[in-house]
């Protein structure tokens, strides 16, 4: 949809975000509003075949289960560019995170002579054996391997030679592996800089030193922000969440796991909807389909039918269209604000590195009350504080000054002319 002319235009989208009459909402990187078409989509789940899936026989059980498995299918394809199959289906990035954390702990089961027994893990964990992760990381991205770190007894490593900035850099990266390192986890994109890191050549180049590493990316601020092609990029996992970049509703995300792991990985929840048999002694889980033996339970039906729909309206806009916009209203914002005494400005100020984030201070102010100000006088709705990001708040310097930092985010919808007001505001709060 691309190089379309029928493309969303900006208007259009306004027109379907209604909060955007009454408020500049600068807060994407948090979670997006919800635009009407997605929200039209789930109402028509609500009244027309609200039943759950992959279970029922009669009519409307079929429907949602076609519906399901649609959503599935345009959220795979449109924004990772990947097989369904491997798409499991998350209620956010945190949950991705944790199933491979778990997985990468726990052997598979398998069933032998009517009797559960364990397969041989994916990581057979030694001693001196390395989980590596980076300063700049979400907490999302660090607790659930500081975890299994300390219960396999292995090293946990955070790099932290990286340019102030928060890009990851590939030297950085190489400097801390080695043939023990078990799993490598890096943000494609950072809610904290607005980085976007080269996640194709570093994971080229520590597969090169160490192939059997696995890599976890967390691409919490990437699909839906940019066209993502996750088998390019060559990572074994891929997590997601749906109520960032893809305008689709809060409890939604994704994990793509390559195709020859995703059999060996044991889900870390079990029940129903995800098993061919059950006895007294065994459960044996449901091979047809590899994603779905992670969806123990009934899912969020609504919420994920709402993001099959919010895939498909992103590709509406355009990916590339998405990217171009959020760097061109990065660039003018930066541009802008580094004209205002006063201001501090983190991350990169170069556009074309960065996605739409742009985390700064204004001196004599902590980050909250100017978040505070900024929306009482002027509607403006910005993010404050530690983006639940702690190591790299202090990594960056300004935890105690000013209580982490303010972040103002984008999406397609935003517009220049908001940007010139909150301009404005900032300047009027300086003097
Ligand atoms: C880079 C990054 N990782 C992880 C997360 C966690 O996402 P969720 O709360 O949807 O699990 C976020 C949320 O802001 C994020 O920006």
């Amino acid at each position: 949809m691309d190089s379309a002319d029928n493309c969303l235009s900006v208007d259009q989208v306004r027109a379907d975000i209604p909060l955007t009459k009454e408020y500049i909402y600068f807060d994407n990187a948090a979670t997006t509003p919800v635009p009407l078409p997605v929200i039209r989509k789930m109402e028509e789940y609500l009244r027309e075949y609200c039943a759950n899936i992959e279970r029922g026989a009669y009519s409307i059980a079929n429907r949602v289960t076609e519906e399901w498995d649609k959503a599935r299918n345009d959220v795979a394809r449109l924004l990772l560019k990947c097989d369904p199959k491997n798409l499991i289906f998350t209620r956010n990035l945190t949950q991705a995170t944790n199933i491979i954390a778990y997985a990468l702990g726990n052997p598979p089961l398998t069933v032998e002579n009517r009797r559960l027994k364990s397969k041989n893990p994916l990581i057979n964990w030694r001693k001196g054996d390395e989980i590596v992760t980076t300063i700049v990381e979400h907490h999302s991205n660090i607790l659930p391997w500081m975890r299994l770190a300390y219960y396999k007894k292995a090293v946990f490593k955070i790099i932290k030679n990286l340019p102030k900035t928060g890009l990851i850099t590939t030297e950085a990266v190489l400097e801390n592996i080695s043939s023990k390192t078990r799993v490598l986890a890096f943000q494609h994109a950072s809610n904290v800089f607005g980085t976007v890191n080269d996640v194709k050549s570093i994971i080229k180049a520590v597969k090169e030193v160490n192939p059997d590493c696995l890599i976890y990316v967390d691409g919490s601020q990437g699909p839906g922000h940019m066209p993502v092609d996750v088998e390019d990029l060559g990572c074994d996992f891929y997590g997601f969440s749906g109520h960032k970049g893809p305008l689709g509703p809060a409890g939604t995300g994704g994990l793509y796991v390559k195709k020859d792991i995703i059999d060996e990985l044991e889900p870390f929840e079990l029940g129903g909807g995800i098993i061919v048999d059950v006895t007294e002694d065994y459960y044996e889980l449901r091979r047809d389909y590899p994603a779905k033996k992670f969806d123990a339970g009934s899912p969020n039906i609504l919420g994920l039918i709402g993001l099959g729909e919010a895939a498909r309206y992103v590709s509406r806009i355009g990916l590339k269209r998405i990217h171009e916009r959020e760097r061109n209203l990065t660039g003018y914002l930066l541009s802008e604000i580094s004209k205002i005494k006063g201001v501090e400005i983190y991350g990169p100020v170069e556009s074309e590195l960065k996605t739409g984030v742009v985390t700064f201070n204004l001196k004599g102010w902590s980050s909250h009350d100017l978040c505070l100000a900024l929306d009482e006088k002027w509607r403006i709705l910005t993010r404050a504080g530690y983006h639940c990001a702690m190591p790299a708040i202090r990594w960056l310097g300004v935890d105690e000054a000013y209580k982490g930092n303010v972040r103002i985010s984008f999406h397609y919808y935003n517009t220049f002319d908001e940007i010139a007001k909150a301009v404005e505001a900032l300047k009027q709060l300086a003097s």
